[in-house]
């Protein structure tokens, strides 16, 4: 509905047996291939020895190398960064040539999203044709604002969406004129070194795009804490965001913004009038799909007393027929989980649940990988959680009729605000819900994951983020030296 002349990417159908073949076609020869990925600097790579990369589903398997930046790649990549001087329309242009790019090579990029993050094929799709929309969609966007670039920009990523939340974030920033260094996850540098060559040969300047692969510790910190990045665009925890925040008021600019996406609390009510089968189904997506490894993912379920018993039977059974396995393999539902450290995590809170017996169901894990098995478990109620369980970890909780809004001030008592999911067949009952929720998206009678670009604009309120929302048409302005509140929206 936003960003006029624009259509979302088409994508890849997986169920049609022809573009199977030619998406099998496309991967294949990088399979087995060793990947490299250093500092890009003014358009120069730094190569090396570099440390491994390895398959979080088959540790055995080396996906590449990374060099990470050192101090002296920092100082050149800060000391070369000029924003981009080229006319709006020309920098929309060069943005949708990296778009084409993007689908071009759609082959490395699924191979690089199963090696390097543990994508599934259908996850894969979903991260490029969302990478690739954010491209499109904030080059029509910026043609029809024209506003003066701020400067230089710090972008820092996550590694659960490693494509698509680091394209957004650059693709945002140089749209409106600024010099970008991007900093991606620690986990992910591969398919981030991937994405900056292609933006780089569609012609972004390498001194508007440099990459820096290393850690948040090291090289994020070293970026928020210098007075040449005139503003940081940051998504992953909240507790980072929370330090980068500290950082910036310390060495940056008072008026270098910060613009955070950040974790969540999310919850899903379903009340005894929702159509079981539909919202099983939905629960699996939100609470499993991506190993729950989404920002956006279903964390605490409230189910409506006199039908949680029946409920929690169908999920058990539907959580029995998903596969989890290689994600390369077309069977495969859910993947593994990204390292050693969030698998250990997540172990450890569902054998704590197991101990104090709440754990109502937990699928078996395959072994060799860092495979979690989706797991269910009991809780009184969300502020039992603590904290985002970065994994495939549903609790659930029960309510009665009466408690619905006692319900909704419990979830929004956490402070998070990202996404809420409702399945109830009574519609008064769904404003009275959305009016009290304070949540970013609401999702209704549907999953609660995988907004689409221009269409649900994406980000939480409260500990879940600053704003503005990304894929929206507030986004871009936050990007400029001119206030939100005075550009057009
Ligand atoms: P993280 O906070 O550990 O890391 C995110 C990025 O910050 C990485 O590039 C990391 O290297 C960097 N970083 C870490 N410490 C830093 C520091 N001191 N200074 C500067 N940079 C630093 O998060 P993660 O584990 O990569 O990602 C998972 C988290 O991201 C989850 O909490 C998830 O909810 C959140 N997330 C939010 C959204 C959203 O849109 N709201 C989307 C995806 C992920
Ligand atoms: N935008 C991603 C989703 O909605 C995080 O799942």
């Amino acid at each position: 509905i936003f960003g006029e002349g624009r259509t979302n990417a088409r994508g890849w159908d997986i169920t049609d047996a022809g573009e199977l073949a030619g998406i099998d076609a496309a991967r294949a020869p990088h399979r087995t291939a060793r990947f490299t990925a250093g500092p890009i600097v003014e358009g120069r790579e730094y190569t090396g020895d570099g440390q491994e990369i390895v398959n979080p589903a088959d540790p055995a398997d080396i996906v590449g190398t990374v060099v990470e930046a050192d101090a002296s790649t920092i100082e050149a990549a800060l000391a070369a960064a000029k924003p981009w001087d080229a006319a709006p329309f020309e920098r929309a242009a060069t943005l949708r040539r990296a778009a084409n790019l993007y689908e071009e090579n759609f082959g490395l990029f699924f191979a690089l999203a199963a090696r390097e993050a543990g994508k599934t094929l259908l996850d894969s799709v979903g991260e490029l044709r969302e990478a690739v929309d954010f491209l499109r969609y904030y080059a029509s966007r910026i043609e029809l604002l024209d506003q003066p670039a701020l400067g230089t920009f710090a972008c820092i990523s996550p590694w659960n969406f490693p494509l698509a939340i680091f394209t957004g974030q650059l693709s945002a920033a140089l749209a409106a004129g600024n010099a970008v260094i991007a900093k991606p996850a620690e986990q992910t540098p591969l398919i981030a070194a991937a994405a900056v060559r292609l933006l780089l040969e569609a012609g972004v300047p390498g001194s508007a795009l440099q990459l820096l692969p290393g850690r948040g510790e090291t090289v994020g910190a070293a970026l928020t804490s210098d007075a040449r990045v005139d503003g940081v665009c940051f998504t992953g925890g909240t507790d980072t965001a929370q330090i980068i925040n500290r950082s910036m008021a310390a060495y940056l600019a008072p008026s270098a913004p910060l613009i955070a996406e950040t974790g969540g609390l999310n919850a899903m009510i379903v009340d005894s009038t929702a159509l079981p089968e539909q919202a099983v189904r939905d629960i699996l997506a939100s609470a499993f799909q991506s190993a729950g490894q989404r920002c956006s993912a279903l964390r605490c379920l409230y189910v409506q007393e006199d039908i949680a018993e029946s409920l929690l039977k169908m999920l058990k059974g539907a959580m029995q027929c998903l596969q989890m396995g290689a994600p390369w393999e077309l069977a495969t539902d859910i993947g593994p989980v990204i390292d050693a450290e969030a698998q250990a995590m997540i172990d450890a809170h569902v054998a704590k649940a197991a101990e104090e017996g709440r754990l109502v169901y937990r699928l078996r894990a395959p072994s060799g990988g860092r495979f979690c098995g989706p797991a269910v478990i009991r809780v009184d109620g969300i502020e039992d959680l603590g904290r985002e369980i970065f994994g495939p970890v549903l609790h659930v909780a029960t309510f009665k009729a009466a408690q619905l809004n006692k319900v909704i001030d419990r979830i929004n008592a956490t402070g998070y605000g990202l996404t809420f999911g409702l399945h109830t067949r009574i519609d008064d009952r769904v404003q009275s819900v959305v009016d009290r929720v304070t949540a970013g998206n609401l999702y209704v009678n549907r999953n609660q994951i995988g907004a689409v670009v221009g269409s649900q604009p994406f980000g939480g309120e409260g500990l879940s983020g600053t704003g503005p929302k990304a894929g929206g048409p507030d986004y871009l302005p936050k990007f400029t030296a001119v206030p939100a509140s005075e550009t057009e929206t």
